[in-house]
Parts: C-alpha cells; sequence; structure tokens
C-alpha cells in the first residue's frame, strides 16, 4: 500500500514497545489511529506522543484483551464506526515466558497462545472481512527469529511464533486464491529492547503464575533479559522498516538481517539430521 496519509491503521499492543513506535511511525505518515492494548495508561501515553509528532492526529482507543474474540471484535467495530474502517492491521501484541517446557504450566500455555496465536487469529478473523469489503487494505503479524530458530527455555513462545509465521504464510496464500487486493507481512526480528522481560506485568490473575521459580527457569530468565537489554536495533528502527515492508508489499520482513543466516544455519542441522539447531550457542 503506497501512500498511507489519511489511511486508517490499527495497532495491537499499542501501548509499550514496538506498538507504540509503530503507532508513531504510522502518525509520521498522516495515519489515523486505532489502539488496542490491555494497558489504558500506555496507549494514552502513545497517543500523546503521536501528537507531539503530528498535532492533528486523529486517534481512538479501546482497551482490549486480544486473546478474547469479542474484544478483537469490538476493537473492529471501533475502527468502523470512528474511521469508516481500517487499512493497515499491525497483530503485534505479544507476552513471553520461560523455563524448560517440562515445567511450564497450563496457565503458561493458556496465555501465551491466547495472546501471541488467539490474538493474531482473531485479529484476521474480525479485520479482514472489513478490508475485502472495502477493496483494499494489508495484515503485519508480529512474529519473531523465534518463529524460525529456537532457544533453550523459552518453548511456549518459540512454539507460539512458529504458529503466527505458519498463519501468516497461509492467510496471503489464501487471499492470493481469491485474488484479493490484501497484502501480508510477517515480521520476525531478534531479540530488541522493550519491556517483553517483563511480559508478566500483564498476566491475568486467572492465569497467575503458580510454578516455583527453579535455577534453570532463573537462569534462563536473566539470558534473555540481557539478550533483550543489549538488542542493538532500536524498536524505532525496526517499526520505520515494518511500514517500508508494507509500503513495498514485502512479506518476509527480518530487521536483523542475521536472522536469515540463522534460518540457513538450522536448514544445516535438519540436513545432518543429528541434533537440534540452538540459536544460543555461541552467545
Ligand atoms: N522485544 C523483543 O526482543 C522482541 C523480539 C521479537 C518479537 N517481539 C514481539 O514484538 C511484539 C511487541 O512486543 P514488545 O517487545 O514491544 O513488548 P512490550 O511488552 O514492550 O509490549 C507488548 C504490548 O502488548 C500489550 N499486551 C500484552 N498482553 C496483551 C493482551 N492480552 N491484549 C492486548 N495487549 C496486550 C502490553 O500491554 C504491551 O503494551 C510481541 O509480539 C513480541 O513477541 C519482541
Amino acid at each position: 500500500m503506497k501512500d498511507l496519509n489519511g489511511k486508517v491503521a490499527v495497532i495491537t499492543g499499542a501501548g509499550s514497545g514496538l506498538g507504540r513506535e509503530l503507532a508513531l511511525c504510522c502518525a509520521a505518515r498522516g495515519m489515523n489511529l486505532v489502539l488496542g492494548d490491555v494497558d489504558e495508561a500506555g496507549m494514552a501515553g502513545t497517543v500523546r506522543l503521536a501528537e507531539e509528532k503530528r498535532p492533528d492526529t486523529a486517534s481512538a482507543t479501546l482497551t482490549v484483551d486480544v486473546s478474547r474474540l469479542e474484544d478483537v471484535e469490538a476493537l473492529a467495530a471501533l475502527a468502523r464506526s470512528r474511521f469508516g474502517g481500517a487499512h493497515v492491521l499491525f497483530n503485534n501484541a505479544g507476552v513471553a515466558v520461560n523455563g524448560p517446557v517440562w515445567e511450564n504450566t497450563p496457565a503458561d500455555w493458556h496465555w501465551v497462545m491466547g495472546v501471541n496465536v488467539y490474538g493474531v487469529s482473531w485479529g484476521i478473523r474480525a479485520f479482514v472481512p472489513m478490508m475485502l469489503e472495502q477493496g483494499e487494505g494489508h495484515v503485519v503479524n508480529t512474529a519473531s527469529a523465534a518463529g524460525w530458530v529456537n532457544a533453550p527455555g523459552s518453548g511456549v513462545y518459540n512454539a507460539s511464533k512458529h504458529a503466527v509465521v505458519a498463519i501468516s504464510e497461509t492467510l496471503a496464500l489464501d487471499l492470493r486464491d481469491v485474488n484479493a487486493n490484501i497484502g501480508v507481512s510477517v515480521l520476525c526480528p531478534a531479540f530488541f529492547p522493550t519491556a517483553i522481560v517483563n511480559s508478566e506485568r500483564n498476566r491475568p490473575r486467572d492465569l497467575a503464575d503458580t510454578a516455583p521459580e527453579t535455577e534453570t527457569k532463573r537462569l534462563r530468565q536473566e539470558q534473555l533479559r540481557q539478550a533483550v537489554e543489549k538488542g542493538r536495533i532500536s524498536a524505532a528502527e525496526i517499526a520505520e522498516t515494518t511500514l517500508q515492508a508494507v509500503e513495498n508489499d514485502r512479506f518476509y520482513v527480518f530487521p536483523h538481517q542475521k536472522v536469515k543466516a540463522l534460518v540457513a544455519a538450522r536448514a544445516q542441522a535438519v540436513d545432518r539430521e543429528t541434533e537440534p539447531f540452538d540459536t544460543l550457542s555461541g552467545r
């Protein structure tokens, strides 16, 4: 979608990190904003920054839990009533847990799959029919390098992001089948500094972490914290790369080029058949 000026951007997880930066990039291009997040204060902060960047930015916010279809449908209804539709959907909200897979609880799985996988699916379900009606649109799903290569201690997160890559590729093929004028991009960044390591702040009480803290889990959490904090590309840069992918209708978005080399190295490990590829080896 070449000209984004005056178009409507819908962004989930817009109260922090990458979602906030996506909102600022969209505002800079003259887009109207529809923001959804569980964090109301975070979204208000994003709106303030967007108005600082471009004072005439029009925006609407809704407190939504993307794991609930009815919440995402309410976001779609808001986009329609406030701005008449939605042109670019960023399915971006995401959370992470860690620990060895045998220690992950049913609550870990329900929470992370609910936000990272169902959240993306509900976004597609609520917004793509509107885009088909409009005759144009673009869907950006935030996956991760973890959608391709697996770090130890992140089984639930890795599984959720592999699902996002699978859903995105299939969505693009399904849209091609019906000759829809709707683009798809799947965003696959490596670690970059945001509040993702503090995802527990958004964990619902009914899915609370009740598992005892083990040493393995603590070590992996620390390793991930450091990897995120040391990320060399900022959320702002990743957001800008993502907007350019929308403008140029690019499907795979790898802001960190090194991830492509990791994907190739994983393919070589598959060819050797002897042991699983470890994306953190050598760190
Ligand atoms: N930071 C990284 O290293 C990294 C790397 C690869 C991919 N990602 C992905 O980037 C996306 C954005 O994460 P971030 O790094 O900006 O983290 P972040 O924690 O700064 O932002 C995540 C946002 O999602 C919101 N959110 C959480 N649960 C929600 C729910 N149920 N419904 C609606 N909103 C909810 C949070 O309130 C927050 O505003 C995620 O999908 C994440 O998996 C992050």
